[in-house]
């Protein structure tokens, strides 16, 4: 990645458990590209722009609508919560960024009603200790009706008024049924109150709704550059990562594809981002946290508090087994280690290379979690460089044990680093050659 240099098709994808600073990457790249497009997850995202210090927090909105003149695309494989977009959207405009065709929104992302955030509710309450831990928008429930297919509604429902009351009255009164089943006290839904309620919405989103897939393949016959805003991260995907401490979409570079439309074939660099050190919100095993006074330490320089819930995010040690996991399911072709001045204090450093389970070492990243619950990290222990990195601009006056570190990262995924990353400006990046 050339500083300046305009691209082609880019993806940016997390290789963790989510939060790895991607919507600073976008940002960054965002004036290279004609196009970003968010294509999975929904309002459980928060990714944060800082621009001058000025800070932004983004859920659904990808990070190219803070740059007006590229086009933003949610595309099919978002699930949307339309009064949580309209809100984001007005707290854009608000600041003085203005948005009108620059956003499109695809006919085919499914809605999410307040059923569905009742019913996760309620499953999460049911699972006691064995909680997700997930953020409680409703998210998984939509994705399991787009999966059921019976009771699923798409925008391309919502703007068309007819086929929206049909739908949501078939609808309604399923869910009401089954809810006055599971929980005989529980709030039931008033359709013609969410008709009026969801119609508003279709009116201001309404503008906004195309078939974004065909016009994605528009742009790729104008060659037109694309940019891919991932969300969450390669270890939450639904297929491949520690399920079910997961999301419910692909969210590992394999979403891209079934997302947005566009084949992987049509991405010319797929850059892997890494926090360089772990974090994950929720529950779920996480070998290489640290339950101690580092662990705090590391919460505390990299404020790893959830953008979206505001929990305290589990904090650990840069794990090279899961990470390196991640990266070969997302097929990166480089890396952008982020955060890296949150490490500047400590004296030494340790970097998980490999896991012991249960006597036996090993490089792979278990499929079951039982097993990843039982993995004992291997460490590699690297002396810290103890001076302060945020405002080092060439990757050259670097300390030296800040260099070593970053490429121990690399040699252990076997990827290129491309981007290091020492602040949360977009001016705090520094491009290694
Ligand atoms: P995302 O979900 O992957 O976009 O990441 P989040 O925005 O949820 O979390 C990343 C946090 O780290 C945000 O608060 C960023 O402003 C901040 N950040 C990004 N890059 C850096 C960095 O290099 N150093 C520090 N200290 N903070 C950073
Ligand atoms: P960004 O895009 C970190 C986690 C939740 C929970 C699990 C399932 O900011 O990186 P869900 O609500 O999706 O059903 O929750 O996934 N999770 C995230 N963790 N960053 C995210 O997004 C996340 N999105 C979901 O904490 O453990
Ligand atoms: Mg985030």
């Amino acid at each position: 990645i050339r500083e300046t240099a305009r691209m082609a098709v880019t993806a940016v994808v997390g290789l963790q458990w989510g939060d790895e600073a991607k919507g600073k990457i976008v940002d960054l790249l965002t004036d290279r590209h004609d196009v970003v497009v968010r294509y999975l997850g929904g309002n459980n995202a928060g990714h944060t722009v800082v621009i001058r210090g000025e800070k932004y927090k983004l859920s659904l909105l990808p990070a190219g609508i803070l740059r007006p003149e590229a086009t933003s695309v949610i595309a099919a494989g978002v699930v949307i919560n339309p009064g949580a977009l309209l809100d984001e959207m007005n707290s854009v405009t608000q600041r003085g960024i203005p948005i009108g065709k620059n956003l499109l929104i695809s006919d085919r992302a499914h809605v999410i009603f307040p059923w569905h955030r009742a019913e996760e509710a309620m499953l999460e309450k049911k699972r006691g200790d064995d909680a997700i831990g997930t953020t409680m928008r409703g998210i998984g429930t939509c994705y399991r009706d787009k999966a059921g297919r019976t009771h699923a509604i798409r925008m391309g429902d919502l703007v068309r008024p007819d086929v929206f009351r049909k739908r949501v009255t078939e609808v309604a009164e399923h869910k009401n049924a089954k809810l006055k089943a599971l929980d005989p006290g529980g709030e039931l839904t008033d359709p013609e109150a969410l008709l009026k309620e969801y119609g508003e919405y279709a009116e201001r989103l309404g503008p906004h709704v195309v078939d974004t897939t065909a016009w994605l393949h528009n742009a790729l016959r104008e060659q037109k550059s694309i940019l891919f805003e991932g969300a969450q991260g390669s270890l939450l995907d639904v297929d491949h990562g520690t399920f079910p401490f997961v999301t419910s979409s692909n969210s590992s570079g394999c979403g891209i594809h079934a997302g947005s439309g566009v084949p992987e074939r049509a991405i010319d660099k797929m850059i892997g981002v890494v926090k360089a050190y772990t974090t994950r919100v929720g529950g779920g095993p996480c070998p290489t946290e640290l339950h101690d006074d580092i662990g705090q330490h590391i919460r505390d320089e990299g404020n790893e508090y959830g953008t979206v819930t505001g929990r305290p995010r589990r904090c650990g040690w840069f794990d090279a087994v899961a990470t390196g996991y991640g990266a070969r399911i997302s097929g990166v072709d480089c890396l952008a280690v982020m955060l890296l001045d949150v490490l500047s204090k400590l004296d030494t450093l340790q970097i998980c290379e490999a896991y012991d389970i249960g006597g036996e070492r090993t490089r792979e990243f278990p499929s079951h979690i039982e097993d990843l619950a039982k993995a004992k990290p291997v460490y590699r222990t690297l002396p810290g460089w103890k001076s302060d990195i945020c405002g080092l601009k060439q990757w050259s006056d670097f300390p030296k044990e800040a260099r070593a570190y970053v490429d121990a990262i690399s040699e252990l995924l076997e990827q290129p680093v491309e981007i290091v990353s020492v602040g949360p400006d977009r001016e705090q990046t520094v491009f290694v050659k």
